[in-house]
C-alpha cells in the first residue's frame, strides 16, 4: 500500500510516502519555519498557520517526486490531526481531505503524540509492543505504558511546562536563538555540568515539572545583574541541560523497572538531544534495559512517523469521514483501537 503522510500540527510542513510499511527515504520533505519564528523566541500561531498555506502543496509535490511516484498512485493517506495549533493542524487537514475527495481514497485523522512513538518503527532496530515510551517535545512530556496502536497508559506526565519548553524559554532568556533545544545541545558540548546546581523537582514521583528550573534561571541572572558572559554560556547550558537530562532518564527508567518491562522508546524532538541520548544509553544499560531511540531526524516533527499509525489503521480497513475536525488537546490515552 501506498500512503502518503502529511503534518502541519506546529511550525514544520511535512510531507513523506511509505510503501507498505517502509519510507521511501528520499520522500521525507520537511520544511521548517524556525527562521520565521527565531525573532520571537517561540513559535506565532498566526504566522505558522500563513506559512503552512505557502509550503503544504510544493511539500507534497516534493515528497512525491521523491518518492518516484505520481499523486494518483497514492492509495491512502494519513494526517495529524491533533494535539496541536488548530489553524495550523487545519491546513494539512483540508489539503488530505481535498485529495481524498478528488481521488475517492480514503483519509485518516492521526495523534500526532502516538506518532512519535510510531517514529521508533523507522528506525534500523525497533522493539514489540509492549514498551515504556517517553514522549518529550515541545509540547509533551509524558511516560507511557505502549501496549500497542491506541492502546496507552498514562504513568506520568509534566504539571506545568513541557521539557522542549523548558529548552526554548531558558534561549529566550539568555537571547541565544530559537529553537531553544537545538542551541543549548550544542552550546552544551565541552560545558561543565555542574557549574550550577539547577533544581529537579518532583523527585520520589514519575510526574515532571520544569518550571521551576526556568524561574530558578531567570533569578540566577537578576542576582548576578547582567546577563552571563559569552565565554560562561556552555557552562551555563550544560548545567540547565544536565537538570532537564537527569530528572527524564531517572523517572522513565524507573517507570520500566516499576512495571518490569525491560523496553524503553524515547521519541518526540527533545530526544534529538545528544546527552539526552548518551544518558539513556548508559544508564539504560547497566539496568539491563533495552532503549530504543530513532534517529534524531524522526525525532523532531515529521510526516512519515504519521504515516506508519495511518497505515495501520487504513489497513485495518478504517477510515476517517470528512466531518472529522481538527483538535488542538488529544490526549494519548483516549484513543481506542479502530476495527
Ligand atoms: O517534536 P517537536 O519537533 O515538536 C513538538 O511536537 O513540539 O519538538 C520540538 C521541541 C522544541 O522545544 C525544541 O527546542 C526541542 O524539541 N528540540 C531539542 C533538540 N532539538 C529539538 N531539545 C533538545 N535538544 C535538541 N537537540
Ligand atoms: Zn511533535
Amino acid at each position: 500500500m501506498l500512503v502518503l503522510g502529511i503534518e502541519t500540527s506546529c511550525d514544520e510542513t511535512a510531507a513523506a510516502v511509505l510503501r507498505d510499511g517502509r519510507l521511501i527515504p528520499a520522500s521525507n520533505v520537511v520544511a521548517s519555519q524556525a527562521d520565521l519564528h527565531s525573532e520571537y523566541g517561540g513559535v506565532v500561531p498566526e504566522i505558522a498557520s500563513r506559512k503552512h498555506m505557502e509550503t503544504i502543496i510544493p511539500v507534497i509535490c516534493r515528497a512525491l517526486r521523491g518518492a518516484g511516484v505520481s499523486l494518483r498512485d497514492i492509495e491512502g493517506i494519513a494526517v495529524t490531526r491533533g494535539p496541536g495549533l488548530v489553524g495550523s493542524l487545519l491546513v494539512g487537514l483540508s489539503v488530505a481531505k481535498a485529495i481524498a475527495f478528488a481521488l475517492d481514497i480514503p483519509f485518516v485523522g492521526v495523534n500526532h503524540l502516538e506518532g512519535h512513538v510510531a517514529s521508533v518503527f523507522l528506525g534500523d532496530s525497533s522493539p514489540d509492543f509492549p514498551f515504556v515510551a517517553l514522549v518529550v517535545s515541545g509540547g509533551h512530556t509524558n511516560i507511557y505504558l505502549a501496549n500497542g496502536f491506541q492502546d496507552f497508559r498514562v504513568l506520568g506526565q509534566t504539571k506545568d511546562d513541557a521539557a522542549g519548553e523548558a529548552f526554548d524559554k531558558a534561549a529566550k532568556l539568555l537571547n541565544i536563538g530559537y529553537p531553544g533545544g537545538v542551541v543549548i545541545d550544542r552550546l552544551a558540548r565541552g560545558g561543565k555540568k555542574d557549574w550550577i546546581q539547577f533544581p529537579r523537582a518532583m523527585k520520589e514521583s514519575m510526574d515532571f515539572s520544569f518550571s521551576g528550573l526556568k524561574t530558578s534561571l531567570l533569578k540566577c541572572i537578576k542576582k548576578r545583574g547582567y546577563p552571563f558572559h559569552e565565554r560562561d554560556l556552555p557552562d551555563v547550558a550544560a548545567s540547565y541541560q544536565e537538570a532537564i537530562v537527569d530528572v527524564l532518564v531517572e523517572k522513565t527508567l524507573r517507570a520500566a523497572q516499576m512495571f518490569s518491562i525491560k523496553k524503553v522508546v524515547v521519541c518526540g524532538g527533545v530526544a534529538a538531544n545528544g546527552r539526552l541520548r548518551e544518558r539513556f544509553r548508559e544508564e539504560a544499560d547497566s539496568r539491563g534495559i533495552d532503549v530504543y531511540i530513532p534517529p534524531a531526524l524522526f525525532c523532531t516533527d515529521n510526516a512519515a512517523m504519521v504515516a506508519v499509525v495511518g497505515e495501520d489503521i487504513l489497513k485495518r480497513g478504517f477510515r476517517d469521514t470528512f466531518d472529522i475536525n481538527a483538535v488542538s488537546r488529544w490526549p494519548l490515552d483516549t484513543l481506542r483501537g479502530y476495527s
